[in-house]
C-alpha cells in the first residue's frame, strides 16, 4: 500500500453559523488522484482552503506525511504545509519568464534550481519555452507550465480546484490527459475538486461526493457510477427516469414487472431510477407485446413523443400509455423512430436502482 499523504478527520468549518464544511474525512495516498465533485456552493473549495491553510477550521483535524499540520489551536502556515496548488486562474507571474516562473519557489543552489526547471519543463513538454513570456503562450500551455511550476518544489500533496475550468471544451481533454500522467511520474498525492462529473471520472481513482458540506459517498469512478447510494447521487452523473411505486411483500409492483425490494417493510414509497441508456426499447414483433423475462422484466407501451439525433446517440423521449409519463431513452443514433409511433419499453434489473423515497 502506498503510504497516506493527506489525512482529515472530522474538518468542519461555519461562515455566518451556517455550515458550509460539515464533519468531511479523506485520505490521499501517494500517486493517488482523489476528486472532490459536487455541485457549486456545497464546500469543496472551502475545504481545499482549509486543507492548504489559508482559512481555519473550527473542528477536526489535518495531517499531512502523518504530521498534524490543523486542529483546533493549531495552525501550521500553508508556506510550511508540503503542498502544491493549481487554481482556476493559475495566475503566472507575467514580468517572469517560463522558466523563471518555474524556478520561483525552488530553493538550493543555481545550478540545482536550473537542473530542476529544466527537469520540470521537459516533464510537460515545454522546453522550448524556457525564455518566453506567459502572454506569449496558448492557455494550454499556461496551465503546463503552471504544473511545472507547482510541481517543481516536490510537493508531497497537490490541491488543484477546477483547475482545467479555464481551458475550452476540445482542449481540456488533452490537457487533463497530459496533467494527470504527470502526475502519476511523480507519484503526487492529488485533491482535485471539480464539479463535473466527466471530469471526475476521466482523472480519479477515488471520488468523494460532496453535498451540503458532506461527503456522501467514497469510491472508484465506476462504483459511484453504478452503486449510488441514492436517487441525487444517481442524478449527478447523468439524466434519470424515475418509476414510483410501494413496497408490498418485499415486491414494488410497476407496469414493468414486480421489483424486488428486499429489507424494505411494507408501505414503504420508493423510487425506482435507471439510466436512459438501460432502457430496453423493443418492437412487437409478435404482435400483443413483447415476452416478459426475468432481467427485463415486462415491457410497458410506450409512444414515441420526441426523438432527436445527437451525433453519437439519439435521445428518444416517450410517453407511456399506462399513466401519461416521459421516459427518456438513449440508443445509438442509428435509430431514429417518427414521433407518435408505438413501442415497447423495459427496464433492466440488473441496471435499476431502488430507494425509499
Ligand atoms: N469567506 C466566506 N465567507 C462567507 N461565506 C463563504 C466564504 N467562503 C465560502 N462561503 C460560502 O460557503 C459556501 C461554499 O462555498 P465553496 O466552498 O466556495 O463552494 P464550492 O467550491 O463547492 O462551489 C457558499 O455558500 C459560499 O458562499
Ligand atoms: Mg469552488
Amino acid at each position: 500500500m502506498p503510504e497516506t499523504r493527506l489525512s482529515i478527520q472530522g474538518l468542519c468549518r461555519s461562515f455566518d453559523g451556517r455550515r458550509v464544511v460539515d464533519d468531511v474525512s479523506l485520505e490521499v495516498a501517494a500517486g493517488q488522484v482523489t476528486c472532490l465533485l459536487g455541485p457549486s456552493g456545497c464546500g469543496k473549495s472551502t475545504t481545499l482552503r482549509l486543507i492548504a491553510g489559508v482559512e481555519r477550521l473550527d473542528a477536526g483535524q489535518i495531517e499531512m506525511c502523518g504530521a498534524r499540520v490543523a486542529a483546533p489551536g493549531l495552525h501550521v502556515e500553508p508556506e510550511n504545509r508540503q503542498i502544491g496548488l493549481m487554481f482556476q486562474d493559475f495566475a503566472l507571474f507575467p514580468h517572469l519568464s517560463v522558466a523563471d516562473n518555474v524556478g520561483f519557489g525552488l530553493r538550493g543552489s543555481r545550478a540545482e534550481r536550473s537542473a530542476r526547471v529544466e527537469e520540470m519543463l521537459g516533464q510537460v513538454n515545454m522546453g522550448r519555452f524556457a525564455a518566453q513570456f506567459p502572454h506569449e503562450l496558448s492557455g494550454g500551455e499556461q496551465q503546463r507550465v503552471a504544473l511545472a511550476r507547482a510541481l517543481a518544489p516536490r510537493p508531497a500533496i497537490m490541491l488543484m480546484d477546477e483547475p482545467f475550468s479555464g481551458l475550452d471544451n476540445r482542449l481540456r481533454d488533452e490537457v487533463r490527459d497530459q496533467t494527470l500522467a504527470v502526475l502519476k511520474a511523480n507519484g503526487t498525492a492529488v485533491l482535485l475538486v471539480t464539479h463535473e462529473p466527466d471530469e471526475a471520472m476521466r482523472m480519479a481513482d477515488e471520488i468523494a461526493l460532496m453535498r451540503h458540506g458532506k461527503i456522501v459517498q467514497r469510491g472508484a469512478p465506476y462504483n459511484i457510477y453504478n452503486t449510488p447510494v441514492d436517487k441525487e447521487a444517481a442524478a449527478f452523473f447523468s439524466d434519470i427516469n424515475v418509476v414510483s411505486g410501494v413496497v408490498e411483500g418485499a415486491l414494488v409492483e410497476t407496469p414493468f414487472g414486480g421489483f424486488l425490494a428486499p429489507g424494505h417493510p411494507d408501505g414503504t414509497a420508493v423510487d425506482i431510477v435507471i439510466r436512459p441508456q438501460h432502457l430496453r426499447i423493443d418492437f412487437d414483433r409478435r404482435k400483443g407485446g413483447p415476452l416478459a423475462t426475468p432481467s427485463d422484466g415486462m415491457p410497458a407501451r410506450a409512444r414515441v413523443k420526441r426523438a432527436r439525433f445527437m451525433g453519437r446517440e439519439s435521445l428518444i423521449e416517450f410517453e407511456m400509455e399506462h399513466d401519461g409519463s416521459v421516459l427518456s431513452a438513449t440508443v445509438p443514433s442509428v435509430f431514429l423512430p417518427e414521433a407518435g409511433r408505438v413501442l415497447w419499453l423495459s427496464m433492466r434489473r440488473d441496471r435499476c436502482f431502488l430507494f425509499p423515497r
